[in-house]
């Protein structure tokens, strides 16, 4: 995994010696309304982190997550995650979260689209997805700009604060063409 970048931000791939900093970051308040974050301890998540791949290429598989800094900042503002399943399509699945200071400033837009660019140039992914609730208009119109397109509407595809949810599913490929799969998970 490398540093990513991306206008005014820099995205720095988390690994063990920084996972801690992650994990403060998923018990800020107020990251929970539209998505099921894991509810673990340091050590645990630590253990978690120290598990997956490092490397990410054309063969990598598993889940792999980028921290936010606005340019010249020592304290994160969010991260965005890829996770690869494994399966005969080569897919990948997105997700990413911003502290709520951070929002509507298009940190989302642009980490999202250094996200794709790394997920399709590094990691060969041929179709990239996304899941979220409806009602997540910020997170809609995030991919929608970008480029992703609905494709499947999963009736309670997810549970959120122990709630079954709908989930919109969008996916994004280079040929604007989507495989129309999709699968029971949670949002983003
Ligand atoms: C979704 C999220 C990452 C967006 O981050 P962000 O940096 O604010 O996103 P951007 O600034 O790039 O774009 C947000 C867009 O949504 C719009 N938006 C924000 N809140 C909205 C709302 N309630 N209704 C409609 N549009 C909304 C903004 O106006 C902006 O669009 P614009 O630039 O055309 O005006 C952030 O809201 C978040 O972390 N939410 C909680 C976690 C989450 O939901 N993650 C995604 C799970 S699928």
């Amino acid at each position: 995994m490398r540093v990513l970048h991306a206008e005014g931000l820099r995205l720095e791939p988390v690994l063990p010696r920084n996972a801690a900093v992650l994990w403060g970051v998923l018990k800020e308040p107020g990251l929970r309304e539209y998505q099921e974050l894991p509810a673990v301890s340091a050590a645990e998540f630590a253990h978690m982190v120290e598990q997956r791949e490092r490397r990410l290429d054309a063969e990598s598989l598993g889940r792999f997550e980028w921290l936010i800094y606005p340019t010249g900042a020592t304290q994160p503002v969010g991260w965005v995650s890829l996770r690869i399943p494994s399966g005969a399509l080569r897919a990948g699945e997105i997700g990413y979260t911003l502290l709520p200071q951070a929002r509507g400033r298009g940190y989302a837009t642009r980490a999202v689209r250094a996200l794709l660019a790394e997920a399709q140039a590094v990691a060969v992914l041929a179709e990239i997805r996304a899941y979220c609730v409806p009602e997540n208009q910020a997170s809609r119109r995030v991919l929608e700009r970008i480029g992703f397109r609905k494709t499947d509407l999963l009736r309670h595809g997810a549970t959120v604060r122990g709630r079954a949810v709908d989930v919109v599913v969008y996916a994004y490929t280079s040929s604007g063409k989507s495989n129309q799969t999709s699968a029971r998970r949670k949002p983003a």
